[in-house]
């Protein structure tokens, strides 16, 4: 499918100018598409196929990565904040600026969180009905309780119009056992796991505002600390210190794609 795009746009985004420059530019003359003199900016083009030049120079389109940041607390999940650090804060690239988050992680949780410049990507992983799975690592206020396990499963009234989707609840510690098998979960995340609290695993498909913490306040239960340690198939790769972050492969995006539920 052809993937037309505004010729001012383009422009601009891949560091000809801001859209008033490129629009004085483009009335100048001196960007040519495949040869033949652009007469505005909102002509549209297809940044795979057709050749642009400024001043005679090719305009090569900037090919930005979708990117994996290991969420550190203390920044907001979103592209702009009038007081707080962003996300896109901690990217030093020079593409940064075209990245926003998919989805959104409280200011004082941490992990994995995606990166892109792909809008369809965002709202096919962020779509209530593709049910993209979503695992945490948390750290709960009281002492390991079974029952909950079929409560979570069950759904929750959390003040919304319907109960949560069914959510897993695999107690950690400190009797539940140890999984620390996707190698995301470290020795110093359960270390934060003291007297009177618990370690759990909990795996949602929805993205409610403060989801997590409102479940277990349903119970009465305050979550100390929360980590998501993966999104679909796609795992938080363990040697990613909070606040660092790196490209996603391929083959990561098959399986972030791939761990729906219905889809
Ligand atoms: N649930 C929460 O309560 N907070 C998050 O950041 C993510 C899920």
């Amino acid at each position: 499918m052809s993937n037309q795009v505004r010729l001012d746009r383009f422009l601009a985004n891949n560091g000809v100018g801001s859209r008033a420059e490129v629009k004085k530019l483009i009335r100048a003359g001196k960007v040519l598409i495949n040869g033949t003199g652009a007469v505005s900016g909102d002509r549209k083009m297809d940044p795979e196929t057709d050749e642009v030049l400024v001043d005679g120079k090719k305009i090569q389109r900037e090919v930005v990565p979708v990117i994996m940041l290991n969420k550190p607390a203390g920044v907001v999940s979103a592209t702009e904040d009038g007081r707080s650090a962003t996300v896109i804060d901690l990217i030093h690239e020079p593409w940064a600026k075209k990245l926003f988050p998919v989805g959104r992680l409280d200011k004082d949780t941490e992990g994995l969180l995606i990166l892109t410049q792909d809008g369809a990507m965002a709202h096919e992983l962020l779509s209530p009905t593709k049910h993209v799975r979503k695992t945490y690592f948390a750290v709960v206020s009281g002492a390991p309780d079974a029952s909950l396990i079929d409560h979570f499963r069950e759904g929750i009234d959390i003040g919304e119009k319907r109960r949560t989707l069914p959510a897993v609840l695999v107690f950690l510690s400190p009797d539940g056992g140890r999984d620390t098998s996707a190698g995301t979960i470290s020795e110093s995340d359960y270390a934060r796991c003291g007297a009177d609290e618990c370690c759990v695993l909990i795996t949602i498909t929805e993205g409610k505002f403060h989801q997590i913490k409102r479940m277990f306040a349903a119970f009465g239960r305050e979550v100390h600390f929360l980590k998501r340690i993966a999104m679909g198939d796609l795992a938080l790769d363990p040697s990613l210190s909070p606040g660092e972050y790196r490209p996603v492969t391929d083959e990561e995006l098959k399986r972030l794609q791939e761990g729906r539920e219905n889809g």
